[in-house]
């Protein structure tokens, strides 16, 4: 991938207020980072942008935000209890930890040294609720929002009149004691989910997972993510999850490597037939057009909002020259860019900046719009170019004269006049 590395990335993170090292007065904490400003205005717009796509323009899902902390036995039923652990191994001499299957031999790989026998470590943070530190008192964070989804499927289907096929999605954290974070937002410790299970007929999943898959790769793309930077990989057997009949993952290329934005998953019934038994309530559905009873198959598309925003960035990213100057730009799709337009006065005098502020103060009523009067217009133009703002409104003489301003594209850099009135429905029009 020529121009992008994450170094680049990273850096323009940080330096303009995207993401920030977590804690870091105190020296930072292991893969935790914090949004800026212009992180969270894009964070915010990837899940708004999920959620209009798969809750509120559809008819056949609704959304739910369940806690965080649920009935530890959720995670029996789930599996997680069990089941979702790494093995790892740890070194004799420098007490370094190792995932197992991340080391060749029996050997250390920093300081050669002997290594154990691989043990299961659970990736479930722990806590205690109550004021006793107890067995009893233990509960989980959610290693994933899909359970809150599972538990609440009767409450949903009662106060509803959703018929199967339907679905139910949530965005929310989840967390992980990962054993080897990293990649800046692609593996933290504590992330956000967009999931959505999709409930079925027995019989009819395997033509909703093709459509989920189809459907759920589509949204990166008509969000401006490159083709051939994008692919829809199938696991393998060995790969599956314990829950999974079958899995594909969205994939996008970052500059290391190949890996997944999202997976969609055929859960088959395994998540509402184990918590049928472990809660002992009746989660089957009466399918009143077929004068049956059956518990529903499960299609699973689960996103993560950190990494979409990662392979946003990384993406959009890019290094050309604008009016005779390198420039840093950000081709971010409209929708999801932090700011969608910066109002310049051309020059701080002639009444200039008071009719470019009328015009801001216009305009933030209806959309995330910057004003920006220090430096040269080109400084200003690229400053913008550098985070994503896809317009620039440049108010000059000829605005006093004739009320016109000049609109900038952020990827062509051609300038159209436009009239100052014409601007809300120009933008809107724009943006989409
Ligand atoms: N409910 C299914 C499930 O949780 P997963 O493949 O383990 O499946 C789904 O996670 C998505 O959540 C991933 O594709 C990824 O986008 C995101 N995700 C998982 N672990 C993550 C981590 N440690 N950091 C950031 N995102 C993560």
């Amino acid at each position: 991938m020529a121009g992008v590395t994450m170094e680049k990335v990273v850096n323009l993170c940080k330096r303009r207020g995207f993401v920030f090292p977590g804690s870091e007065i105190y020296g930072g904490l292991g893969a935790s980072l914090d949004y800026g400003p212009l992180g969270v205005e894009l964070k915010r717009n990837v899940k708004d942008a999920w959620w209009r796509a798969v809750v509120t323009s559809r008819e056949d899902v609704v959304g739910i935000d369940a806690a965080i902390i649920m009935h530890p036995r959720v995670w029996e039923a789930s599996g997680h209890l069990a089941g979702f652990s790494d093995p790892l191994v740890d070194c004799k001499s420098c007490k370094q930890r190792f995932r197992a299957d991340h080391v060749d031999g029996s050997r250390c790989p920093a300081c050669g040294g002997e290594l154990t026998e691989p043990r299961q470590f659970n990736l479930m943070f722990k806590t205690y609720v109550g004021p006793v530190e107890d067995t009893a008192a233990i509960a989980y964070l959610r290693p994933e929002t899909a359970q809150g989804i599972f538990v609440n499927f009767r409450n949903v289907l009662e106060t509803s009149r959703l018929k199967i096929p339907f679905g139910i999605a949530q965005i929310g954290k989840s967390f992980r004691n990962e054993i080897t974070p990293g990649n800046f937002l692609f593996r933290m410790r504590e992330f956000e989910q967009m999931e959505l299970e999709f409930f079925v007929r027995p019989g009819d999943d395997e033509q909703w997972y093709d459509y989920w898959r189809e459907e759920r790769l589509r949204w990166y793309l008509d969000l401006g993510i490159r083709r051939e930077r994008l692919r829809l990989r199938a696991h393998g057997p060995g790969e599956l999850a314990h829950y999974a009949k079958s899995c594909a993952d969205v994939e996008y290329e970052f500059p290391f490597g190949w890996s997944e934005l999202e997976g969609i998953a055929n859960r088959t019934d395994f998540d509402l037939r184990r918590h049928a038994e472990f809660s002992g309530k009746d989660l089957t559905y009466f399918d009143e057009e077929r004068r049956e009873r059956y518990l529903p198959y499960v299609i699973e598309p689960s996103a993560g909002a950190d990494r979409s925003a990662l392979a946003f960035l990384v993406d959009a990213y890019d290094e050309d020259e604008a009016e005779g100057e390198p420039r840093t730009v950000l081709r971010l799709h409209p929708k999801l860019a932090p700011c969608k337009a910066a109002v310049f006065p051309l020059l701080r005098r002639d009444g200039l900046p008071e009719r470019a502020r009328r015009i801001y103060d216009d305009l933030r009523r209806r959309f995330a719009v910057d004003y920006d009067q220090a430096g040269s217009i080109g400084r200003r133009y690229r400053r913008q170019d550098e985070i994503g703002t896809p317009f620039g409104i440049t108010v000059d003489h000829q605005t006093l004269r004739d009320g016109t301003v000049t609109l900038r594209d952020r990827d062509s850099m051609t300038q159209v006049r436009i009239a100052e009135d014409r601007l809300v429905d120009e933008l809107g029009a724009r943006i989409g």
